[in-house]
C-alpha cells in the first residue's frame, strides 16, 4: 500500500473524510473531559512554515503536545531550506528523522515534490492552491451547528483563491452545492470548477450567489504573497463584502464562516463576523481537533504500511 499524504481533500475518500470529522468530534469531547490520550508518544511532527501563521502553527503544535508527541517549528529564515537546499534533499533528510510533516508554502507543486521524496506522511498546511486542513475544521463546525452538510447550499463570496479551491473539492467530497461569486478576473481554477460538474456554479453577483444559502463563506481579498495587490484588489472587490444586507439574501438560519485572519470593513462587516450567525471561533478551535484526527489517521496508516 502506498504511503498516504494529505495534500488536497481529494487524497482521501468521502468516507474517510466523514470518518475524520466524527473522530475530531470525539477527540474534542475527550479534550473537554480532560482525558489523557497519547497516540503520538515518542513521535515527532516537523512543521515547515514558509508563510506566517497563528492558528495552524498553534493547533498543530498544541495537538502534538496533547497527543504526547513533540513538534519542531522550521522556518526558511533559520534552516537550509531558506538558503536554497533542494526540496528533494530536505524531504529525504527530514523524513528520515521525524514521523510526520506539515508544510505551509507557496507553489502547490513544491509540496507535491516534497511528498514524492518523503518517507513519512505529509500534510498540506496551506499552499497558494489549497487549504484542506481548514475545510476539515469548517465541515466539523457546520455539522456541530446544523447536522449533515449533504444536500445543503453553500456560498463562496470573493476571491477564487486557495480556500475557494478547497471549498470546490469539499462540495464534491461532502456532497453539497457551492454557489461562487467572484469579481471578474478573480475566478477559481477553471479545471477544478469543471471537475466539480453540477456541484459548483460560478458567477459575479454576490446577492444571487447568496440566495437561499445555508452557509456564507468568505476570505481576505489579498492572500499571503499578494500584499502588493491589496490596493487594486480593494477596488475590484468593493461590492463583495459580506454584510448584513448580503446575509439577508441567505436563509434566515444561515451560518457565516471565515478561516481568519479577517479584515473587518473589507471582506466582512464587523456586524456579521461578530454577530449571531458567525461561527468563526468554532472553525478556528476545530483546527486543533480536526488535525489531531488527521495526524492519528495518517500515523496509523503509516504503521500499517511499514508492517
Ligand atoms: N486560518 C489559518 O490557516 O490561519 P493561520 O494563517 O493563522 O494559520
Ligand atoms: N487565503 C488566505 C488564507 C489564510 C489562512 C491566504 O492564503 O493568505
Amino acid at each position: 500500500m502506498a504511503l498516504r499524504h494529505f495534500l488536497t481533500l481529494m487524497d482521501f475518500s468521502s468516507d474517510e473524510l466523514n470518518g475524520l470529522m466524527t473522530r475530531a468530534i470525539e477527540l474534542k469531547a475527550m479534550q473537554r473531559r480532560g482525558e489523557i490520550y497519547e497516540p503520538m508518544k515518542n513521535k515527532v511532527l516537523g512543521m515547515i512554515f514558509e508563510k506566517s501563521s497563528t492558528r495552524t502553527r498553534v493547533s498543530f503544535e498544541a495537538g502534538s503536545a496533547q497527543f504526547g508527541g513533540h513538534a519542531i517549528f522550521l522556518s526558511p529564515r533559520d534552516t537550509q531550506l531558506g538558503r536554497g537546499e533542494p526540496i528533494e534533499d530536505s524531504s529525504r533528510v527530514l523524513s528520515s528523522m521525524v514521523d510526520i510533516i506539515m508544510i505551509r508554502t507557496f507553489e502547490h507543486e513544491k509540496i507535491e515534490r516534497f511528498a514524492a521524496y518523503s518517507q513519512v506522511p505529509v500534510i498540506n498546511a496551506l499552499t497558494d492552491m489549497y487549504h484542506p486542513c481548514q475545510l476539515l475544521a469548517d465541515m466539523q463546525a457546520y455539522v456541530e451547528q446544523r447536522g449533515s452538510i449533504k444536500g445543503r447550499t453553500v456560498t463562496w463570496i470573493g476571491d477564487g483563491n486557495n480556500m475557494c479551491h478547497s471549498y470546490i473539492n469539499a462540495a464534491r467530497q461532502f456532497d453539497f452545492k457551492l454557489q461562487i461569486a467572484t469579481p471578474l478576473g478573480y475566478e477559481p481554477d477553471a479545471a477544478l470548477v469543471a471537475a466539480a460538474g453540477d456541484a459548483v456554479s460560478l458567477g459575479n453577483d454576490p446577492q444571487a450567489a447568496a440566495c437561499d444559502s445555508d452557509l456564507i463563506v468568505t476570505d481576505v481579498w489579498a492572500s499571503m504573497g499578494q500584499e502588493e495587490e491589496q490596493k487594486a484588489r480593494e477596488a475590484s472587490f468593493a461590492n463583495f463584502q459580506v454584510n448584513e444586507s448580503l446575509m439577508k439574501a441567505a436563509k434566515a438560519d444561515a451560518l457565516f464562516m471565515h478561516c481568519l485572519p479577517a479584515h473587518r470593513g473589507e471582506e466582512v462587516s464587523a456586524g456579521v463576523i461578530d454577530g449571531p450567525q458567525s461561527v468563526v471561533w468554532s472553525e478556528a478551535e476545530n483546527r486543533l481537533h480536526a488535525q489531531k484526527a488527521l495526524m492519528e489517521f495518517l500515523l496509523k496508516e503509516s504503521l500499517i504500511k511499514s508492517g
